[in-house]
């Protein structure tokens, strides 16, 4: 059996994330949860259950927390294998009528600047062990305009362009970035972001995910995906396999991207 890696997940309290670490779980690598939210966090671990799993209460816009969560999982484990940025909010398909500067700033700061943070704690380190793997989640909004708001469609087309600059800048040294871009899933994405985004956003039930219609219509599976389907590519592209894979965005969305 091969040695467990250590695998750092943001927004692990919940949908993707509580899915992501499941895979690597049953894999049994060493998980790192970390969320904004404890009590998410908590319920994630308790149903991973196992010795290989620890909370970490970190707000993905705190570079510092997010640079000690990196040290610890160093001191912890020897090196950073696996960094999954996750953690990300939806702002009701906020159009540029309803985008104020503030919504715009707490979009962009925790879906963009938030990866840029734990990818800047964590690429150091990777650099040096002359290995890892930085796999975000993206999003359809970051090639297509209708499902999302002003600012979480710039946010997401931004993270495409940092995943490339990354695999550019880390490539040489043994590291692959890369993103997944989901389309519909079935999580709880719009009660958490209305939680962290109080009344900045205008209703957050929105979206092809709220139409049968508009799925019948734009995504050829005819449905939306389970959070389990995206954790699949993500663990692909943290194996031995997918060592060639660099600065690729991989649409998991029932074919939506194809229509
Ligand atoms: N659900 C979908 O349909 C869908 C589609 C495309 C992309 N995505 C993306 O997938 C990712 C996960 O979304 P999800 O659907 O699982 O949502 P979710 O709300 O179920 O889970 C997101 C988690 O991120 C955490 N989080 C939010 N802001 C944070 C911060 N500043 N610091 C730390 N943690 C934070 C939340 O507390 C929550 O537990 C997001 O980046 C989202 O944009 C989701």
């Amino acid at each position: 059996m091969s040695k467990p890696r250590s695998v750092i997940i943001t927004g692990a309290g919940s949908g993707i994330g509580a899915a992501v670490a499941e895979v690597f779980a049953a894999a049994g690598d060493r998980i790192y949860l970390a969320d904004l939210s404890a009590e998410r966090l908590r319920a994630t671990a308790t149903a991973l259950g196992g010795t290989s799993v620890s909370t970490h209460e970190v707000d993905v816009t705190d570079a510092v927390a997010v640079e000690a969560l990196a040290e610890e999982v160093v001191a912890d484990h020897g090196g950073i294998d696996v960094l999954v940025s996750n953690a990300g909010v939806f702002d009701g398909a906020a159009s540029i009528r309803d985008t104020t500067a503030e919504l715009w700033e707490k979009v962009i700061g925790i879906n963009l600047t938030g990866t840029f943070n734990v990818v800047k704690a964590v690429s150091e380190q990777m650099i040096a062990q002359r290995s890892g793997r930085v796999i975000s989640i993206g999003s359809i909004a970051g090639q297509r305009a209708m499902p999302d708001g002003v600012a979480y469609c710039a946010s997401k087309a931004a993270l495409e362009g940092l995943v490339r600059r990354l695999a550019y800048d880390l490539g040489g040294h043994g590291v692959t970035a890369n993103l997944v871009a989901p389309g519909v899933v079935r999580t709880g994405i719009r009660a958490t972001s209305e939680e962290i985004l109080g009344n900045l956003v205008p209703d957050t039930n929105v979206g092809v995910g709220t139409s049968t219609d508009l799925m019948d219509l734009l995504i050829p599976a005819r449905r939306g995906g389970e959070p389990a389907e995206i954790a699949a590519t993500v663990f692909f592209l943290a194996s031995t396999g997918a060592a060639y894979i660099n600065g690729e965005v991989i649409h998991v969305d029932g074919g939506w991207i194809a229509s």
